[in-house]
């Protein structure tokens, strides 16, 4: 594997031989004891990759390059802009704060198997954390800053951690937003009791601590350090919670070792940087991008890796990204479109760069959500280097569908992720499963197994692990993305089949935010859709029917139903517009037509369904899905 014009060849083994494959990529990493197997499929479709191996994440990430004369190499620099300070921690300085603080936790009482959550902002702890948790082989479950105390709860009450790490606050712009009040409320209302919490004190808020929280630098004081704990390959490493078509959020379970391997290998092959390189993941460690590049990948591959708090923009201005990249020689940039596009907005002219030397900037990689080619060309034009889109979602953990730019240099094709990465075999079926002609738009599925690293069920719940992705299409894991393959094996992703929507890069349920709506006294029924929006590709709106009798100021219902929103899930779900509407348009069956809803919002209307209720519904609500939000 390497290289260039090796694409056809590399992925035609990957997909005719994936024991081979993976059993030559398995080498990449250091294992206790080597596995008995590549891959178990005798219990399918749980398939199971490398059993037999035994082996510790954090040993591969982190003590193996110290152990090899890297110690002195920078494994990460912290880089923010919100406080203006920054950091730096040498592979060396990193083990050593790591095994520290695992001897916290394991003073704690954290064992193998046991799960720890973090609730944390953008800080190096949040990375010791992780990393912490995996030395000692327990389960790590990260919950992202910007989710309100009752998501928190939820997580709380699925993942029943022994111990919950956070911070006294995160910073966003100019506003401090103190963390340990949600933490707080969040246990209280979880009928899960974790047995201890450790809190992070940053200067710009003091958190008072209770009965059961410890302070970060007090146990740090007094700990001692604890070694790697080795677990089998197919042990979970962390649990990340997604969001679904329904209110509860999904499990993603993520094992050690096909993780480990796919993520090792992928740093070099798909994002072309290597041992002592720099790669900068611009989001954050709350979501899947920020757990597989902003820390495992560049880590387990040797790199340094940035982890930058702050926005795009604001903090000071459109030219953030430019000052990170030159100050730390950057190699590598992965961020969502709509950072992209944030920027933009700000700097048309990206007049702001010229202030900088990014000279070391090789490739820029966006994902997270549709890369539109307005965005592509923008970033083309000004940067003068590949962009390099790559599609993939928080339950595969690394690229479905990328340019591999380690082994080859192939066209791009605006508008699409370009072509399947090793191990996915991607089809595009009809609603009946049946294979579509290339060109053609409809479910995107990928044939089973899924290649390692990718999710072996949701946590504690095998059932809707099958229900959710396995049974929909037999034979397949079906991805909820809509969208096509054309002749040349190019993918296109068009969007969510299902009720999943996606805001500024940040994956939410519709159906959540539904069920908050309902709640509202004055609210009969209501539909939340994803409308397109310039900067953040898409925003939730709600449309609610009265209960009939009930007289409200519609400025009133708005300002009622966001409060409430950013209560139960967050700010980071961004509901601002609330609409009133005299009916929903549904079925004869009573199931309202979203999709329909959404092509009319988004200026593109499709024949209404012959199962309409009442047709005249739509024409009634047509102006008030039409009109522009906020
Ligand atoms: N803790 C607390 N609150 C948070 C938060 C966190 N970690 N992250 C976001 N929020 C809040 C924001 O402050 C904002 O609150 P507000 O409504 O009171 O202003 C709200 O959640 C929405 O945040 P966001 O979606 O980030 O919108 P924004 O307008 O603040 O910024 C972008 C828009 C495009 C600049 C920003 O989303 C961005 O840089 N995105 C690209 C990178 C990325 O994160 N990608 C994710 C996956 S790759
Ligand atoms: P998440 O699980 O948060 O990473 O979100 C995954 C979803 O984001 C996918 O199912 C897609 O809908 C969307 N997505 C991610 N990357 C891309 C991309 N490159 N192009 C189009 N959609 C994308």
């Amino acid at each position: 594997m390497g290289s260039a014009g090796n694409y056809q060849a590399t992925y035609a083994r990957s997909v005719s031989d994936p024991v081979a494959f993976w059993g030559e990529a398995a080498q990449l990493v250091d294992w206790v004891e080597p596995p008995t197997s590549v891959l178990d499929d005798s219990n399918a479709p749980y398939y199971r990759w490398f059993r037999g191996g035994r082996l510790n994440t954090c040993f591969n990430a982190v003590d193996r390059h110290v152990d090899a004369g890297h110690g002195d190499r920078t494994a990460l620099i912290y880089d923010s802009a919100v406080t203006d300070a920054s950091r730096s921690l040498t592979y060396r300085e990193l083990r050593d704060e790591v095994a520290l603080f695992a001897g916290v936790l394991a003073s704690l009482g954290v064992v193998a198997g046991d799960r720890v959550i973090i609730y944390m902002p953008m800080v190096p702890e949040a990375v010791i954390a992780m990393l912490a948790t995996a030395r000692l082989g327990a389960v790590h479950s990260v919950v992202f800053g910007g989710f309100a105390p009752h998501e928190l709860a939820i997580r709380i009450d699925d993942a029943t951690p022994t111990v919950v790490v956070s911070a006294s606050c995160g910073i966003e712009g100019a506003r401090v937003i103190e963390y340990k009040p949600m933490l707080d409320k969040a246990l209280e209302l979880a009928e899960h009791k974790p047995t201890a919490t450790v809190i992070l004190q940053r200067p710009q808020a003091h958190a008072e601590l209770g009965a059961i929280d410890h302070d970060w630098v007090e146990s740090m004081a007094a700990a001692t350090p604890h070694d790697c704990v080795t677990v089998d390959a197919t042990d979970p490493l962390y649990i990340l919670y997604t969001s679904g078509t329904t209110g509860k959020p999904k499990g993603i379970v993520r094992d050690n070792g096909g993780h480990a391997v796919a993520l090792t290998w992928s740093l070099p092959n798909i994002y072309g940087v290597n041992a002592g390189e720099v790669f900068w993941a611009a989001s954050d460690v709350g979501w899947v991008v920020g757990h597989s590049y902003i820390v495992y990948a560049p880590l387990l591959a040797g790199a340094t890796t940035v982890l930058y708090e702050g926005k795009p923009v604001g903090t000071p201005d459109a030219g953030a990204f430019w000052r990170v990249v030159a100050e730390h020689k950057v190699n590598a940039l992965f961020t969502a479109p709509t950072a992209f596009r944030a920027i933009k907005k700000e700097d048309p002219a990206a007049e702001l760069l010229t202030g900088y030397d990014i000279s070391s900037l090789r490739t820029l990689f966006l994902a997270g959500e549709r890369l539109d080619p307005e965005t592509y060309h923008w970033a083309s034009r000004h940067l003068g280097i590949p962009i390099v889109d790559n599609w993939w979602q928080t339950e595969t953990g690394w690229p479905i569908a990328a340019s591999p730019r380690g082994f080859d240099d192939l066209p791009i094709k605006p508008g699409s992720p370009s072509l399947p990465m090793p191990g996915y075999i991607v089809d595009v079926l009809d609603e009946n499963g049946h294979l579509l002609e290339a060109g053609v738009d409809g479910n995107i599925a990928i044939r089973l197994p899924l290649p390692p690293g990718t999710l072996p069920t949701l946590w504690n719940d095998d059932q809707r692990y099958v229900d959710s992705y396995l049974s929909v299409f037999p034979g397949y894991y079906a991805t909820g993305d809509g969208g096509n393959v054309d002749a040349d094996g190019y993918v296109y992703v068009m969007g969510r089949t299902d009720d999943v929507i996606n805001v500024a890069g940040h994956r939410l349920s519709t159906g959540s935010m539904e069920a908050v709506v309902a709640t509202h006294p004055a609210v009969a029924e209501c539909a939340v859709i994803g409308v397109a929006d310039a900067l953040k590709g898409q925003v939730p709106r709600a449309f609610v029917v009265l209960k009939s009798g009930v007289e409200i100021e519609p400025a009133v219902l708005q300002a009622e139903v966001v409060a409430a929103i950013r209560d139960q899930i967050g700010p980071v779900a961004a509901l601002k517009s609330v609409v009133v509407v005299p009916a929903l348009p549904k079925t004869r069956s009573g199931k309202i037509l979203r999709r329909t809803m959404r092509g009319i919002a988004d200026g593109r209307p499709e024949a209404p369904p012959s199962t309409i209720d009442d047709i005249s519904v739509l024409d009634r609500i047509r102006p008030l899905l039409e009109q522009p939000g906020e």
